[in-house]
This record gives structure tokens, sequence and C-alpha cells, in this order.
């Protein structure tokens, strides 16, 4: 069985691939029968025994949880984060096969963009690592999408200063594309549940002169239905309200609050695909899979890797089963004008024009070359050197050097699963202060990698959202 699949994969037998998906008006449409498409998916980042791990390189752990996608009815999964320099191709094609595309977070817990420090990490090194991302992925036609960035941007103002490095990381993989000739496959960036700056992010990533920084879908997590809530009660109408007029599709990048009883009814689903919501939004992903510390799983793995439904499995099950599409187009909005910038104001949305930083010049040549080999995770000291040594010590435009340089300086985890703060976290976590929790992401340790990532280091800043760091 395992030897049959793995044949079918690399001798590339002749199996009928999903059709693309294309943005058009705030809308996402099948290329092929240019039907709408609602995205109908779960948060998908299972640990290894423990381990947080690529689940698209490993056909063990893809093959089990494809059977349960199936089940679920699920068309998309969003992956945190995956090793490069790891063959995909068995688990893309049985997502595939499954009618199941793939949104992809570009980035690594070594290689982000940092709320911190984000001039020091937006630099060659660390584009080198998500442009060939892009290289190893956009062969794919169920890549339905990248997501640039998630929740770098939080309810800390100053974090609000980091958003131009995001524009600018969606700017260089909409370039790169068009420079390797790929697919246009659509950047998104997925914003942090925060009621003070998440309109000014929308805004933001839609807005200004440059088209190939403005983003092309956006993700909102979302955690505003919490047990037996309605369209009204939860805010989803008000939110409808809010971004009714933008310009691109928007869906729930993570929903499922679970704040509410033992398990999750998920009564949100049939409001979701309502005509009360595809106005404006395009379906979600639920958070998450697999049952991990803060309690958001719909299935739980043993240390085996055997799998066991939760109640929350079947709830979901059901409810996406219960709920067909809305008919026709949805309502969807063909032709609504970009976003005007958000205006400066300070301690709430502090950037003050359009402006954003350069490319680091020894980038340029992954534009004319290609990015180079995959260095997977092992891509040197990260961001410690943003913050250990001064930071004219890790310049933005460090060479892409060998794997084996001590000088790399890829940046933070901080827009990363494993680095966002998690509702375990926030009450330890003074970044988080006056916050509304975000029930986001892994309190874990990233190790799929070879480098030196001290697990206590990283647990630390791991757990306290980077906060520590401070
Ligand atoms: C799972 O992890 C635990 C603790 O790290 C370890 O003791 C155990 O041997 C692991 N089990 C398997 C099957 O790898
Ligand atoms: C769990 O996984 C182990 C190792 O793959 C296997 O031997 C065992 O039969 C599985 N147990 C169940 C209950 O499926
Ligand atoms: C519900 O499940 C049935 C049986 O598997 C299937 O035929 C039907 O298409 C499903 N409906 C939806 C909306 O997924
Ligand atoms: C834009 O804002 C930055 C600081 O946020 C400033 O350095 C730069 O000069 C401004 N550019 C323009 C054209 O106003
Ligand atoms: C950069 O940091 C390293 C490690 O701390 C140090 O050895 C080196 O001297 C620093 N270089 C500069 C130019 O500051
Ligand atoms: C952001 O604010 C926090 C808390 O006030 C502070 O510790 C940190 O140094 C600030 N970061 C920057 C880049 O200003």
């Amino acid at each position: 069985m395992k030897f049959a699949t793995a044949l079918l994969a690399s001798v590339s037998l002749a199996v009928a691939s999903l059709p693309a998906i294309e943005v058009n008006g705030n809308a996402f449409w099948n290329s092929k029968t240019g039907d709408r498409f609602y995205i109908r998916g779960v948060d998908y980042q299972p640990r290894n025994n423990g381990t947080l791990v690529d689940p698209l390189a490993d056909e063990s752990i893809c093959l089990r949880d494809v059977e349960y996608f199936k089940e679920l009815g699920l068309n998309t999964v969003r992956v945190y984060t995956v090793d490069n320099s790891l063959d995909h191709s068995t688990c893309m094609e049985a997502l595939d096969q499954a009618g199941i595309y793939l949104i992809l977070d570009v980035n690594t817990p070594e290689a982000s963009i940092s709320r911190y420090a984000p001039a020091c990490s937006y630099n060659a090194r660390y584009l080198q690592s998500i442009l060939s991302t892009v290289d190893v992925f956009a062969k794919y036609d169920n890549v339905l999408g990248f997501f640039a960035g998630n929740e770098v941007i939080n309810d800390m103002e100053n974090t609000t200063a980091a958003a131009p490095y995001v524009k600018a990381v969606v700017r260089d993989m909409k370039q790169y594309m068009r420079a390797q000739n790929y697919r246009a496959i659509p950047v998104g960036y997925s914003a942090a549940d925060v009621t003070s700056n998440v309109y000014q992010t929308a805004a933001y990533f839609n807005c200004g002169n440059d088209e190939d920084a403005r983003i092309d879908m956006l993700g909102v997590n979302d955690y505003s239905w919490c047990g037996a809530s309605s369209f009204v009660t939860s805010g989803y109408k008000n939110k409808v309200t809010k971004y009714t007029g933008y310009s691109l599709p928007i869906f729930f990048s993570e929903y499922g609050c679970n704040t509410v009883g033992d398990s999750r009814a998920f009564s949100e689903v049939g409001t979701i695909y309502s005509k009360q919501m595809t106005g404006v939004f395009s379906g979600g992903l639920v958070y998450e899979y697999s049952e991990e510390d803060n309690n958001y799983g719909l299935v739980e793995l043993d240390e085996n890797g055997n799998a066991t439904t939760l109640p929350d499995f079947d709830n979901l099950r059901n409810e996406l089963n219960a709920t067909s599409d809305p008919t026709g187009d949805g309502g969807y909005a063909a032709s609504n004008s970009i976003s005007s910038c958000p205006t400066f104001e300070a301690g709430v949305w502090e950037v003050a024009n359009e402006t954003l930083p350069e490319l680091p010049s020894a980038a340029s040549i992954f534009f004319k070359s290609g990015a180079g080999e995959p260095l997977g995770t092992d891509i040197g000291d990260t961001q410690w050197g943003c913050y250990d040594n001064n930071e004219a010590n890790v310049s933005s435009s460090s060479a892409p050097a060998s794997s084996s340089s001590s000088t790399a300086q890829t940046s933070s985890s901080s827009s990363s699963p494993t680095a966002s703060a998690s509702s375990s976290a926030s009450s330890s976590s003074k970044a988080l202060a006056n916050s509304v929790v975000i029930p986001a992401f892994y309190n874990i340790v990233y190790s799929m990698g070879t480098n030196a990532f001290g697990s206590a280091i990283a647990m630390l800043l791991i757990v306290s959202g980077v906060a520590v760091l401070a």
C-alpha cells in the first residue's frame, strides 16, 4: 500500500489535478468550472509525539490524516510551517486526489519577520528561505495561496511598525513568482484577532500604489463565536458590515472558540456559509486538526501516531455536511476599490506612509537566478543575532551565506505558529496585558531542523510570545 502510493507519486502517472483557485473580485473561483470556491478547512500542524514536524513531508502522517479530512468533507488545509528541504510530493498528491487545497505559511520559527527587530529580520537569508519554499510549492496546482505572515502585528501598538516589512515580503513573493514565471499564487496575510488594529491591518495590506505589495487575500483569525451564539451576538454581523467594500477575498484563517462547554458544537458553520456572510467572507479554517495542549483538537494522536476522533470532530463533520454553499455567486462584489491607507495614530497605527523597505541588495540575485537550494530549517543562528548583538551587526543586506555560516541572521519566530501567544501563555505574558485572548498555536519547540536551537531557550521564547525578548 505504501509502496503503491510512493510509486504513483514518483512516476507521476496521469492523475487528474485539481484546477487552480483564482481570485476575482472579493471571492475565490474554481478556474475550471467557474464556480465560486468557499474554504471548508482546518488548520493542520499535528505534532509527532510532541515534536513539531512537517506533516506534508511524512506520508505516515499525511496519508493517515487525509482520510479524516475526507470524512470531514474538507477542501482546504492550512499548514503553518514546513521544511522546504524535504520531499512533499506524496502528500501533495494525496491532498490533490482527495480534492484538498493547501494554504501555506512560508515562514518558519527560524525565518520570520520579527515584531521587535523587523529591519534586522528582513534580510537576504530570510528571503532565501521563504522564496525557496515558494520554489518548492509553486508547482502544485492545489496550492490555494501562501501566507506571507501570521499575526506579526498584534495588539501591542509598537508591533504595527513591523507592518511595512511584512508588506515588503508580500511584494517580494509576488515579484519573485513573476520573475520565475510561476503561476501567480495568491499571497495573503493572516491577521490576529485583535480589535485594536485589525481593520487598519486589513486596509494597510490592501492599500497603496504598489500593486505588488498589496495582498491578494486576507485571513482573519476569529474566535468570537463561542457556544450557542448567533450572527448578531457573535459579532459576525458587525464584521460583515465593517468589511463590506473590501476588495479582496476574506476568510477565517482560524475559527472555533473553545471557551464554552467541553466540546464545540460548531453552530457557526451554518452561518459562515450562508448569504448573511458570503457577500464578504469565503469560508474558513477550523483551528485545529490535532489535539494539543491548548485543547483545540478534532483528533487525538497518541505517541505511536494512532488517531482517535474527538466529539468536536463529529460535530464539525455533521455541521459541514448539513451546510451547503450558497447557490450562484453568493453575493460577491466584483469590483470594489482598494483600501485607503490607514492614517498614523500614535499608540494605534504607527506607520507613517506607504514607503516600504527596499529589497536587501544581496537578495536581488534571487530574482535573476532563483533562490537556490532549499536549506530547510537548518539556516543558522536565526533571530538571536537580532537581539544578542547590536543591530548593526546584523545588517539587512547580508549575503545569502551557506548553511554552515555562523553569521546567519534570519529573524524571529514571532510570526510563526510556535511563537504566537497562546491562551495558556497569555496570562504570563506582559505582551498580552489588556488583550483579548489569542488562542492560537503551539507552546512547543520546533525541532525538525538540525541546528542548535536550544530547546529550553526556544520554549522560553515561545511560551511568552516573544515578550521575553523585550
Ligand atoms: C514519545 O515521547 C516520549 C517522551 O519524549 C518518549 O519517552 C517516547 O519513547 C516516545 N514514543 C515514541 C513511540 O517515540
Ligand atoms: C498504534 O500504532 C502502533 C505502531 O504503528 C501499532 O502497532 C498499533 O497496532 C496501533 N494501535 C492501534 C490501537 O491502532
Ligand atoms: C453530506 O454527506 C453525504 C453522504 O456522504 C454526501 O453525499 C453529501 O454531499 C454531503 N453534503 C455536504 C454538504 O457535504
Ligand atoms: C515615511 O515614513 C518613514 C518613517 O516611518 C520616514 O523615514 C520616511 O521619510 C517617510 N517617507 C516619506 C516619503 O514621507
Ligand atoms: C557581531 O557579533 C559577533 C557575535 O557576537 C561578534 O563576534 C562580532 O565581533 C560582531 N561583529 C561586529 C561587527 O559587531
Ligand atoms: C514595544 O513595547 C514593549 C512594551 O512597552 C517594549 O518592551 C519594547 O521594547 C517595544 N519595542 C519597540 C521596538 O519599540
